[in-house]
């Protein structure tokens, strides 16, 4: 039989290493390169973590090969024709899908935790009337460190699950104060009689001069849309969350990095991005320009929602969506909104062109979810706000998991210095 080990040979040395290999229960296994630089004195090298698994995990299983994607082995596909968001976060955070009981009690809970503390109210004076709402988000959501210090007993497991239950009810309170501040408008307190999405388009869209009834397509739409966005196992937000959770720092800390890793476009800023590309792009009869642009390697335009970093073939998130996509702009689009028919014929004409096919570069989840957002009269700079509600949840499972984990250790990559050698100092006036 096979040894479950990999050999390397120094060439220079001739000297032999047998390493041993961690398998997975489903994908590649991991060379385990712990001893190399005690045995061999060399490092690794690989920027982006392209062939690097930084911990052991199992909450979520992709194969960007064949678009697969599990939470707890679940295909995203059944959970999302089958289940709530409620039901997926407390799989991830628990392991197990609910009995009816234990979904009762961990709803009950959240609801229990949705408010915050009426002096975070004024922390938000302290942004300027124009802040990003993310900054926000991140801003009063680290600042929950200062309200639950027990929090900061990471090694308590009782502490622990109060914090999770607190992050996941609290983030949709915040970030629709965000957005009310950005506007101008009052905050409005939670409403524990509606569901988690549903309650959270209430608190960022009834305002208390008027009665406002949640739209069921719209709370549906978003508990799907949360659903697929729960968790991508080590993506570079919940990297974040793990590296900054190993030196033991409090979870609500924790969090607010994920959510500061989450902005950039390339991550869940794509989502903000699509509609701003759109916006630029502007009209049907400039498609073929932009296409152009972005095929162009001298140009930085990019088609954003188009390709991803995992999945090579397609992403399953998107073949959800997009099928919600549909559903909401019938219902619910404004048919004279142009951004709705400019989106429709660029994704017509990029999954035609060759430069797109042949690179495998098929609309993404976030392509659907900036057009589902606006269909549901979210602006763009909330677009990410929104992805990191819906992610909070997965970054506190991964965070849950790294603690609980027997061999945790502090995070701390190594590189390759290329820098000066040792060099004598030159006093200022010999410069
Ligand atoms: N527009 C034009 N060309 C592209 C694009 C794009 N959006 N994405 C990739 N390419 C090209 C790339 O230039 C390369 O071309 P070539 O082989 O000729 O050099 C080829 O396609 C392969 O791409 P890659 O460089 O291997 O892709 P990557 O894995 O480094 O990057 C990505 C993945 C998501 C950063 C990139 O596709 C991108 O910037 N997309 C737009 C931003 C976006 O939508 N991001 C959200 C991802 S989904 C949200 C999430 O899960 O966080």
């Amino acid at each position: 039989m096979a040894k479950d080990t990999v050999t390397i040979i120094d060439n220079s040395t001739g000297k032999e290493l047998e390493l041993p290999l961690r398998r997975s229960t489903l994908g590649p296994a991991a060379v385990d390169i712990t001893s190399l630089y005690r045995e061999f004195g060399y490092l690794t090298y690989d920027p982006g973590f392209m062939s690097t698994a930084s911990c052991r995990s199992s909450i979520t299983y992709i194969d960007g090969q064949e678009g697969i994607l599990l939470y707890r082995g679940y295909p995203i596909e059944q959970l999302a024709e089958q289940s709530s968001y409620m039901e997926v976060v407390y799989l991830l955070l628990y392991g197990n899908l609910p009995n009816t009981q234990q979904l009762n009690d961990f709803t009950g809970s959240i609801a229990t935790h949705t408010m915050i503390n009426e002096s975070l109210r004024s922390f938000y004076q302290g942004f300027h009337y124009d802040a990003h709402p993310m900054a926000s988000l991140m801003g009063v959501v680290s600042s929950l460190s200062s309200f639950y210090p027990d929090a900061a007993d990471i090694y308590d497991p009782e502490q622990r699950e109060i914090a999770a239950h607190r992050l996941v009810a609290k983030i949709p309170t915040i970030a629709a104060a965000s957005y009310k501040y950005s506007i101008g408008e009052p905050f409005v307190y939670p409403k524990n009689s509606l569901g988690y999405c549903a309650n959270l388009l209430h608190m960022m869209f009834s305002v208390p001069a008027e009665e406002y009834v949640v739209d069921p397509i719209a709370a549906k739409a978003l508990d799907l849309i949360f659903m697929l966005h729960l968790d991508h196992e080590q993506n570079v937000s919940t990297s974040t969350v793990r590296l900054s959770g190993s030196t033991g720092t409090n979870p609500f800390a924790c969090i607010a990095t994920g959510i500061s890793a989450l902005w950039g476009p390339a991550h869940g800023g794509a989502n903000e991005a699509v509609l701003k590309m759109l916006e630029e792009i502007g009209d049907v009869k400039n498609i073929a320009k932009y296409i152009e642009k972005a095929k162009d390697k001298n140009d930085p335009f990019r088609l954003m929602g188009f390709g991803h970093r995992v999945y090579k073939n397609y992403d399953p998130r998107a073949k959800i969506i997009r099928k919600m996509c549909y559903e909401v702009l019938d219902k619910l689009g404004d048919p004279n909104d142009p951004m709705f028919e400019l989106a429709r014929k660029l994704e017509e004409v990029a999954l035609n062109d060759e430069y797109f096919v042949s690179r495998k570069l098929y609309p993404n989840v976030d392509f659907y979810s900036g057009i589902i957002y606006r269909a549901l009269g979210i602006p763009a700079n909330m677009f990410t706000v929104m992805f990191a509600v819906a992610r909070a949840p997965g970054w506190v499972a991964q965070w849950l998991e790294m603690i609980a984990e027997p061999d945790q250790r502090i995070g701390r990559p190594r590189q390759v210095y290329e820098g000066a050698t040792t060099r004598e100092y030159v006093p200022l006036d010999k410069r």
